[in-house]
Parts: C-alpha cells; sequence; structure tokens
C-alpha cells in the first residue's frame, strides 16, 4: 500500500505516523472507563531554556563545572560504598530514591504486558496504544485507524523507568542521542495505563523532550550534549539516586579507609556527613530535588552536598501566606512549620532515614513525642491515648495536589494526595 497518507495533517494525532500499514489489529470500541491524565506539575520542564535566565552566572557556571570535572573523577558508584557499609546499602536498594529511575525489565515496570491489561484506550475512538513485550524489550505502539483498511502505527521501547512507582511510573526513549517521553504511563493508584503526564486524551505524542532539570532529580548522573537541551551522551546514564548524591564524591574517603593507615577521627573522612553542616546546608541537600524545579543557574549536576544551593538554583521566594501546593514543596511547607521556626536543629532527617524504606505511618508519632507530649495536644481530653500514635494523620493530613489532575472520559476527576509537610492544626481533619 502507497504511503499516501503518511504527509497529512493529522491534527487531533500530533507527531504520530511514522509506518502505515493494513493492520491486523482491529480498534476497540471506547469504553466507559477511558482515563486520561493531566498532570500539569512542573510544565515548565518540557519548554525549559538552557539553564541561565540571569546572566550573572557565566563566570560561576565555569568555575562551578570546572571543580565539578576535578571532584567527578572520584565519584565512585554505590558498589564501593556496600562493602565497609553494608547496613546503609542494602536496606537503601529498597528505597524509592534508589529505584526512581532504572532499566527496564518485568519487576521495574509496574504496568501489565499481558493481553487484556495492556492496552490504552483513549478518547479518540480510532486510536488506542498496546504495550508489547518480546525478547527485543518492551515497547508501547499506538494504533490508528484513518480508514476502514488502513492503520498507521508506531512503536518506541521502554528504555528509562522513571518513577519508583509508589504514585506512578512513566517512560523514556531514545532516539539517536535524544531522550523523550512515551505517551503512556502507569497509575499505581489505579493499577492501570494512562496518558502521560500533560498529553491530551486522544493524541499520540512522541516528541515531548526529556530536559537535563528531570534528570537531575530522577537519576545520579549524565553527560548533557545540549543543545538541543534533551541531547546526552546515552551511556553516561547512571540510574537511581546515588549515594554520592547527598554524600559528595567519595573516592577520596574510600581511599583513605583502604589505605594501610586509615583515619582515626571522622573529622579526616573525606566525605560529606550532612548531620554535621549546618542547619541551611543540610536543608540545601534536600531542597535540590523537594523545593520545586526552580530556576538553574549553572550547568546541571554542579551543585555538590554541602554547597551553597543557592548558587547553583534559585529557588523562588513566596509569601508567608501565599498557597502553596502539596506536591513536591516539602521544603518551603516545612519551614513554614511553627515546630521547624521554633527549633533549631530541626531538619528533613528529624523524622527520615533516607537510609531505609519508611512505610509505618504510626511510627512517626514518635519523632513528634521527642518534643510534645500526648497531654499537649488540645484534643487529648476528649480522645484520650487514642491519639497516641496518629499524630501525623492530624497534624500534616494527605491532601490532593491540584499540580496533578486525572480526568477520565465518564467525567470523573482524580486527585491524588501528598502528605502535607506544614505541621499545623487543620480543624477538619478527623480520625478515620
Ligand atoms: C573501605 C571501607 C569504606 C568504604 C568503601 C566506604 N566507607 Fe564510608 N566510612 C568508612 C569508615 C570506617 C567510616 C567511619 C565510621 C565511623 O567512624 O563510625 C566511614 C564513615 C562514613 C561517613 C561518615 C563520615 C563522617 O565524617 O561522619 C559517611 C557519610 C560515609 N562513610 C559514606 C560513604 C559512602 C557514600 C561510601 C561510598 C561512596 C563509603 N562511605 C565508602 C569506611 C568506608
Ligand atoms: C525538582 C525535582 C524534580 C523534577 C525536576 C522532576 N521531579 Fe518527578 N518527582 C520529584 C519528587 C520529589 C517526587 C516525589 C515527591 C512528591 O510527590 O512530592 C517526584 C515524583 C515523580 C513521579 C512519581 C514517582 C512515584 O513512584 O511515585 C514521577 C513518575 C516523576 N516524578 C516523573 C518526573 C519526570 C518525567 C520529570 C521530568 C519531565 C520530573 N519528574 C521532574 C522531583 C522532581
Ligand atoms: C537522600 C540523601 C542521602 C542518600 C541518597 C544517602 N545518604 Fe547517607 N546520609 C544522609 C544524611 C542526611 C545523613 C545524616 C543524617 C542521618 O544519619 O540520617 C547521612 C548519613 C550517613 C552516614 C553516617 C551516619 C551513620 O549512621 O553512620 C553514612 C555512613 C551514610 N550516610 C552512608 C550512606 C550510603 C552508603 C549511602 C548509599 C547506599 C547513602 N548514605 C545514601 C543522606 C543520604
Ligand atoms: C537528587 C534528587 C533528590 C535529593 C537530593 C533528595 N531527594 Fe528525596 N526524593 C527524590 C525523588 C525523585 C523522590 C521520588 C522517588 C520516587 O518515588 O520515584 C524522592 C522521595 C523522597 C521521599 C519519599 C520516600 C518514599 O518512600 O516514598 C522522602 C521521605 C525523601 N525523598 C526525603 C528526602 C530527604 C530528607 C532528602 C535530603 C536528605 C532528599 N530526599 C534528597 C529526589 C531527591
Ligand atoms: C524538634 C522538635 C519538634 C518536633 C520533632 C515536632 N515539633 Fe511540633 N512544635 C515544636 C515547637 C518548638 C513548637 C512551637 C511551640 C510554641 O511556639 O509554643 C511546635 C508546635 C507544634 C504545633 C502547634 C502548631 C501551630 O501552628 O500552632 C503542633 C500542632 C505541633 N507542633 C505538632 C507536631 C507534630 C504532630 C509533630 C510530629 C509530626 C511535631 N509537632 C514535631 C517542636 C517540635
Ligand atoms: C515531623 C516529621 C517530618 C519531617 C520533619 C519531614 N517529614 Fe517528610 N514525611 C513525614 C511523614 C509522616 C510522611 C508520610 C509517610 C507516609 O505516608 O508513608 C512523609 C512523607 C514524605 C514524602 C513523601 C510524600 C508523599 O506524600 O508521597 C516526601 C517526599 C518527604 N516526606 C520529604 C521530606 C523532606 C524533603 C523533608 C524536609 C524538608 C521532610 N520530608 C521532613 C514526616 C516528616
Ligand atoms: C484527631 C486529630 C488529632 C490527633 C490524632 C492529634 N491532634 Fe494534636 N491537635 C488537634 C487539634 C484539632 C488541635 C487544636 C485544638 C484546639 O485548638 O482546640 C491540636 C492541638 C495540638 C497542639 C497545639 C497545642 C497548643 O497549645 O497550641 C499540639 C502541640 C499537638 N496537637 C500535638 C499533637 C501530638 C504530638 C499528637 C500525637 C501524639 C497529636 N497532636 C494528635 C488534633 C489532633
Amino acid at each position: 500500500m502507497p504511503p499516501q497518507r503518511r504527509n497529512k495533517p493529522l491534527a487531533d494525532v500530533p507527531s504520530f505516523p511514522v509506518t502505515l500499514r493494513v493492520s491486523p489489529y482491529s480498534v476497540p470500541t471506547p469504553v466507559a472507563r477511558i482515563i486520561g491524565v493531566l498532570l500539569i506539575a512542573f510544565p515548565s520542564l518540557l519548554a525549559m531554556a538552557a539553564p541561565n535566565p540571569s546572566g550573572r552566572s557565566d563566570a560561576l557556571a565555569i568555575s562551578f563545572l570546572e571543580k565539578k570535572l576535578a571532584a567527578s573523577a572520584t565519584y565512585v558508584g554505590d558498589e564501593a560504598c556496600s562493602s565497609c557499609h553494608p547496613d546503609k546499602s542494602d536496606a537503601y536498594r529498597q528505597t524509592a530514591h534508589a529505584r526512581t529511575s532504572s532499566l527496564p525489565s518485568g519487576a521495574s515496570i509496574h504496568g501489565k504486558f499481558s493481553p487484556g491489561s495492556n492496552t490504552l484506550r483513549t478518547a479518540n475512538p480510532n486510536l488506542f496504544f498496546v504495550m508489547e513485550a518480546d525478547e527485543k524489550g518492551y515497547f508501547q505502539k499506538g494504533v490508528l485507524r484513518t480508514s476502514p483498511a488502513e492503520v498507521l502505527e508506531r512503536a518506541e521501547r521502554f528504555d528509562v523507568v522513571i518513577g519508583s512507582g509508589r504514585k506512578g511510573q512513566t517512560y523514556l526513549f531514545w532516539d539517536g542521542d535524544a531522550l523523550l517521553q512515551l505517551p503512556v504511563s502507569y497509575w499505581t493508584g489505579m493499577d492501570e495505563w494512562v496518558n502521560s503526564p500533560g498529553y491530551v486524551d486522544g493524541t499520540a505524542n512522541f516528541d515531548r523532550p526529556i530536559a537535563a532539570r528531570c534528570l537531575e532529580c530522577h537519576a545520579s548522573s549524565f553527560e548533557s550534549r545540549a543543545p538541543p537541551e534533551n541531547s546526552y551522551n546515552k551511556t553516561s546514564l547512571v540510574l537511581g539516586i546515588s549515594c554520592e548524591r547527598c554524600h559528595g564524591p567519595g573516592g577520596e574517603h574510600v581511599a583513605r579507609y583502604r589505605s594501610e593507615s586509615p583515619p582515626r577521627s571522622a573529622s579526616d573522612s573525606a566525605i560529606v556527613n550532612p548531620a554535621k553542616l549546618p542547619r541551611e546546608r543540610q536543608m540545601d541537600v534536600c531542597s535540590l530535588c523537594h523545593a520545586g524545579i526552580g530556576n538553574s543557574l549553572t550547568p546541571p549536576l554542579s551543585f555538590v552536598a554541602g554547597d551553597e544551593l543557592a548558587r547553583y538554583l534559585q529557588i523562588p521566594k513566596i509569601e508567608p501566606n501565599a498557597h502553596l501546593d502539596v506536591h513536591g514543596s516539602q521544603v518551603q511547607l516545612l519551614e513554614r512549620s511553627r515546630c521547624f521556626q521554633s527549633s533549631p536543629a530541626m531538619t528533613c532527617t528529624t523524622c527520615h532515614d533516607v537510609h531505609r524504606p519508611q512505610r509505618d505511618l504510626a511510627a512517626f508519632a514518635s519523632n513528634c513525642l521527642a518534643c510534645h507530649k500526648v497531654e499537649s495536644c488540645r484534643i487529648f481530653p476528649k480522645l484520650g491515648h487514642g491519639i497516641d500514635r496518629q499524630c501525623v494523620t492530624c497534624h500534616m493530613p494527605l491532601q490532593e495536589t491540584a499540580q496533578i489532575i486525572i480526568s477520565g472520559l465518564d467525567g470523573r476527576t482524580l486527585q491524588p494526595k501528598v502528605r502535607n509537610h506544614q505541621i499545623a492544626i487543620y480543624p477538619d481533619v478527623h480520625l478515620p
């Protein structure tokens, strides 16, 4: 069949056609439960310009880059740490940080490839996606019927998995050196394939670039080849968040402890222990990825734990009473809490041990009780010791984020819930 339709504009299906053939597929009839996802978190990522909005940062950028290059020679990777810190390393492998990006496998991709569960139908009755696995890998295929006899399709491989899967996952593919997002993602709460964040239901877009800032938060290391902004050295990509993202390069540390005369005192450890930094620098280690996207002032991955983040990333100031969404702003929200403002030593690690998964919500109450008495909760006279392990439920409630909106074709709107890090009194929250 001559591909005469190839260049025909498909207004509702941008960037679709690659192959044209008579398809063995029959397009499934639309079903009521058609789910579209509109995830508008970090919209600016998609069109992010080269990270240098201020102009002032050219010289800085160069000196930081030199420093980074000098340092990068001594990054050694997580395996090197595990021989001497097995207690940390073994548990760390199970965390959302370690698993936030990975190579595709049956285990790392949470969506299903089995017939019956491997299709995403869309608002366009002539367009659907099918997820397929074979010996060459895992593939997403868009299938568009253009006429009763003709079907356009485009299949791309899952090359990188983003997201531990606690809330969901999205998937990337390589087109040469260019890293792009696949149109279908996975949503854990519904255990279903869904349109990727920000994609319009009923379209098939294989053209969305993955900017460096995305990898800076979700991976350990990569070499940018920008421009264009989503061009990378493929083999340089190190997935997961490594120990050294929070501890700085470990080469010298390992060399010293492997030498004939290892350090006798931790002051010669030659590695960053965030617990020993001033509070602002400790917060900076987390703010790189938990204070929103910000404006990068230097090339990606320039920041090293211990540095002052403001020299690398401009995080917009927000008015003290302005609304803050619960998604991705844990740092700013915690900073608004009276607990934080009145406790000079409080940091993220007051409650979080980032070296192991923490899934027992009730156990967090012990962190509150390090500073508070159950009896000083003003609801205590009413509810008594029933509240002992429930502090978080009422004072750090789960709230819907307005940055992530999931819309179903049947008119439903779902919004995922995120833990609000502003510890405060929420009069409307009650125990379930
Ligand atoms: C050859 C063994 C060895 C290797 C490999 C090693 N460490 Fe250590 N590390 C030690 C010892 C020993 C200490 C000191 C422990 C103590 O004093 O309690 C230490 C201490 C630390 C500290 C605390 C330092 C301080 O000043 O408080 C951190 C953080 C750390 N290691 C991280 C890492 C990371 C990250 C890696 C991998 C890049 C790593 N280590 C690899 C042996 C090792
Ligand atoms: C500023 C850092 C940052 C950037 C940039 C960023 N993310 Fe995230 N992302 C996070 C954090 C932090 C979370 C989890 C915490 C939360 O929901 O507040 C998260 C959650 C996710 C999740 C859900 C993971 C799960 O299993 O629950 C996915 C998928 C995801 N991001 C994909 C992306 C993609 C794709 C990009 C780039 C296009 C991106 N993110 C850009 C920090 C970032
Ligand atoms: C998300 C950031 C982050 C990552 C990733 C991370 N750490 Fe840490 N690490 C910290 C912070 C913060 C502290 C200080 C507070 C604490 O002890 O929890 C710390 C403390 C330590 C210490 C010294 C304290 C102690 O208990 O001995 C060691 C050793 C250490 N980390 C090793 C590792 C190793 C090995 C890995 C990788 C398997 C790793 N860390 C990954 C943030 C991180
Ligand atoms: C390099 C970026 C980066 C840094 C640095 C970082 N985080 Fe994260 N963090 C993430 C991303 C991305 C996720 C979401 C992972 C996912 O679910 O895919 C996350 C998730 C988390 C979670 C949720 C874990 C879970 O099990 O769901 C906690 C808690 C957390 N981070 C705390 C911290 C603290 C505390 C620090 C500083 C010591 C820190 N993070 C530093 C990127 C980072
Ligand atoms: C490091 C110590 C510390 C920790 C940990 C801590 N708080 Fe606080 N909290 C404080 C201090 C100090 C204040 C302010 C008291 C004051 O100003 O009178 C406060 C204030 C509060 C308030 C009053 C808030 C308001 O806006 O009026 C509540 C509620 C509260 N804490 C609950 C909690 C809960 C729940 C946890 C655990 C999730 C927790 N705190 C953890 C130290 C802490
Ligand atoms: C007072 C205790 C406390 C402090 C301090 C704290 N957290 Fe949390 N954090 C929690 C609790 C409780 C949860 C909910 C855990 C769960 O639902 O499994 C949580 C969850 C998270 C999550 C997952 C959010 C979600 O809803 O999926 C992230 C990310 C996170 N914290 C990051 C941080 C960062 C970054 C800091 C420092 C700015 C911080 N936390 C400080 C108690 C705390
Ligand atoms: C059922 C929900 C609920 C639970 C569970 C709960 N609180 Fe509260 N707490 C409240 C409410 C509501 C108030 C404010 C009551 C008022 O002002 O009349 C409050 C007030 C407080 C205050 C402020 C006291 C003051 O004088 O300003 C603190 C501190 C506090 N709670 C700590 C805790 C701690 C610690 C826990 C866990 C042991 C806890 N709360 C569990 C609902 C709860």
